[in-house]
């Protein structure tokens, strides 16, 4: 891969051992996937921040990481391990805690906003069309190149991390215009709930890598942040087309291969996701809840009190604003609260006792059984709070 000069010179040490070795990532990855040199980003999204998925090895490496060089663009962060601020409210060990909040300290060296979510174009960061971006969090990052129209391949934490700290990213993969056509027509001709865009997500995910979707309705934030993410989780998927919809819808996209989707194969693909009907929690927010969704819960809510307790996650701004307007107050009342920074996914609630979710996720579905050892029951807001109920 061709460096510039100075690149050369990072490469060799010149700026400090800490973007040595990020020079050292990028370059190898860049030799990897044939890329041909390396082009400036507008922005990192860190993943890999909770201590239950990181531990010590990611602790040490980040603790050294982080006294030698601060980031070079605006990077934001994935969610941590639990609520920065109300972790004990969330029966998070000390130990944990105190390793978490660490871990924190070493992004924040780096000059990393503590933001703590998977959502970081809801309070912020967002690309413009067309530009270069590093982003790890899969959700995200097929969201960024899908809706916004930016940039990013498919990053992990290590290699975010390495073009925050350098400015820059290995031009390859979809960062090339000719790699971001579609493969398959999708054709969605009945409406769907939001949480139905997710299991979409995964039931696409398993036969398409680049979808392009025909929806009978124009889907809204919340059913394309639940479709990305289960895009995202169910194969590699890093970018979609929706017409009417996405940026770089082209119209040779309607003479691709047809596939029509319809409700009832949707809704036996969710039966995958219903292995309980006996629930410890109710969790909303994977990807991280806007506060559009906190209202619709707090709704749900009104005439029903579960038994079990309702977790709803989303990011640090928006749980600030839901207590500005009185949503924790009246959400609290009924057994649920807001939490931020974290997920049902990346939070030790294993440690717990919690043994079964319902969730409205597809992602947290997949997710959850192996890395929270849970079984998951899956459905919309009312379905999640009526089964708590039993
Ligand atoms: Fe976000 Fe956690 Fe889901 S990071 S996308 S809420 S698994």
């Amino acid at each position: 891969m061709y460096l510039t000069k100075e690149e050369a010179r990072i490469l060799e040490g010149e700026q400090g051992f800490a973007r040595q070795k990020a020079m050292e990532i990028l370059v190898a990855l860049g030799d990897i996937y044939g890329a041909l040199d390396l082009i400036d980003i507008e922005s990192a999204q860190v993943s890999g921040v909770s201590y239950k998925t990181i531990g010590n090895a990611g602790f040490e490496f980040l603790d050294e990481f982080s006294r030698d060089a601060k980031v070079k663009v605006p990077t934001t962060l994935n969610p941590a391990g639990m609520d920065l601020e109300e972790w004990e409210s969330m029966n998070v060990s000390p130990e944990f805690a105190s390793k978490q909040l660490e871990i924190l300290k070493c992004f924040d060296r780096m000059g990393i906003q503590l933001s703590c979510t998977c959502t970081p174009y809801l309070i912020g960061n967002i690309p413009s069309y067309k530009s270069h971006v590093s982003w790890g969090e899969s959700s995200a990052i097929v969201f960024a190149n899908s809706i916004l129209g930016a940039r990013t391949n498919r990053e992990g934490g290590m290699s975010s991390l390495a073009s925050a700290l350098i400015g820059k990213t290995p031009n390859y993969g979809l960062h090339l215009e000719e790699t971001r056509g579609a493969d398959f027509l999708i054709e969605v001709k009945e409406d769907l709930k939001t949480h139905m865009y997710g299991v979409l997500g995964y039931h696409v995910g398993k036969i398409t890598m680049q979808p392009a979707f025909i929806f009978s309705e124009r889907p809204a934030l919340e059913d394309l942040k639940s479709l990305s993410a289960s895009l995202g989780a169910s194969g590699s998927i890093a970018l979609f087309h929706a017409k009417d919809v996405t940026p770089e819808w082209k119209e040779e996209f309607d003479k691709l291969e047809k596939i029509e989707v319809t409700n009832k194969e949707l809704k036996e693909e969710q039966n995958n996701f219903r292995n309980t009907d006996k629930i410890d929690l109710i969790t909303f927010g994977c990807p991280h809840c806007t506060i559009n969704e906190i209202i619709k819960i707090e709704n749900c809510l009104e005439k029903n009190e579960p038994l079990c307790e309702v977790w709803i996650f989303t990011n640090y701004h928006t749980k600030k604003l839901a207590e500005r307007i009185g949503l924790n107050d009246s959400l609290k009342k009924k057994n649920a609260k807001i939490i931020a920074d974290t997920c049902m996914v990346v939070s030790p609630i294993e440690e717990m006792g919690i043994k079964s979710i319902a969730t409205n996720s597809t992602k947290a579905c997949i997710y959850a059984p192996t890395m929270c050892n849970v079984d998951v029951y899956l459905g919309d807001e009312k379905e999640c709070i009526s089964l708590g109920m039993k």
